[in-house]
């Protein structure tokens, strides 16, 4: 019997991670023989991880919280889109070199234009936070030429500074949360950390407005926080990022091994359990 080839999900922690699960649906349903697991790695001893798991023949990792960034400075490649972002969770080891990508925004525009049906061109699109998390979304959703991109954040200059290292991919502004008042948006994206720990950010009345779609990036089998608020400000839909998870797993299977698999039937089988 052939051995499976090697994968893994690579942070701190991990333990919760669904990513084993998603890659072994993946690999069911492409006919594909993988083993993937995550594992947790002592903060300080990623680079030392990395090395043992490729020169023990592993194929490909995920990186998570808190070491994508680590694994940028890492690669000795980059994809464009890692580049951009300045944080890699992907890693695969191509003649030799270890190449880094970064799927997370190709998965979050994925789920919101395919699974989600929400369009981005000619949209005002509002993201929230201006740690890796958005960093990593913006080029993708620049790509779908929004009428407008304004990144809000607790700490305002952080948000202006995004801005500027973006602008040169199309209408993009930073600002602090006050500065929306006035404003309003038909996307609002939190790609905050506050949700983690049952916070949201402090945005004017107004700002979610009757018609708008809000999205959470962070995942969670109940309504998050932000889910919650922002259905009471009276969002026509609130997302989780559950979507956001499988699809950017789809990219990097792809990458992998050369095939994309279904993502919708996995994200059903996610939801249901
Ligand atoms: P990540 O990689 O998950 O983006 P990060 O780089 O630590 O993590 O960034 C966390 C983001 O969530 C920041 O934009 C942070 O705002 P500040 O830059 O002002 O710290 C934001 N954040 C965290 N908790 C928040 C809260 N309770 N309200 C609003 N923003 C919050």
């Amino acid at each position: 019997m052939t051995e499976a080839d090697r994968y893994a999900v690579m942070g701190n922690p991990v333990a919760h991670s669904r990513s084993p699960e998603i890659h072994r649906l993946f690999a069911e349903q492409t006919g594909q023989i993988i083993d993937y697991r995550a594992i947790l790695v002592e903060t300080g001893r990623f680079p030392e991880a990395v090395a043992d798991f490729f020169s023990a023949g592993g194929k490909g990792l995920n990186v998570t919280v808190p070491f994508k960034q680590e694994a940028w400075r890492l690669a000795d490649r980059l994809s464009d889109g890692a580049l951009r972002a300045g944080a890699v969770n992907t890693l695969a080891l191509t003649d030799g070199a270890l190449y880094g990508d970064n799927t997370d925004g190709i998965g979050l525009v994925r789920d919101l234009t395919r699974n989600l049906e929400i369009g981005l061109g000619g949209r005002q699109i509002l993201v929230l936070g201006a740690g890796g998390a958005a960093r990593g979304v913006l080029a993708p959703l620049l790509e779908h030429r929004p009428k407008l991109l304004v990144i809000a954040n607790r700490t305002a200059d952080r948000a202006r500074e995004l801005a500027e290292q973006f602008a040169d991919l199309g209408d993009i502004q930073g600002s602090g949360f006050e500065a929306l008042k006035d404003l309003s948006f038909d996307l609002v994206i939190n790609a905050t950390s506050a949700s983690l720990s049952g916070q949201v950010p402090q945005l004017p009345p107004g700002v979610i407005k009757s018609g708008s779609c809000c999205y959470d990036m962070v995942y969670a089998a109940e309504p998050t926080a932000f889910m919650r608020y922002a259905l009471a400000q009276g969002a026509h839909q609130a997302f989780d990022g559950l979507g956001m998870l499988v699809e950017q797993a789809a990219a990097s299977f792809q990458l992998w091994r050369g095939i994309m698999p279904q993502t919708r039937p996995v994200i059903r089988a996610l939801r249901d359990q």
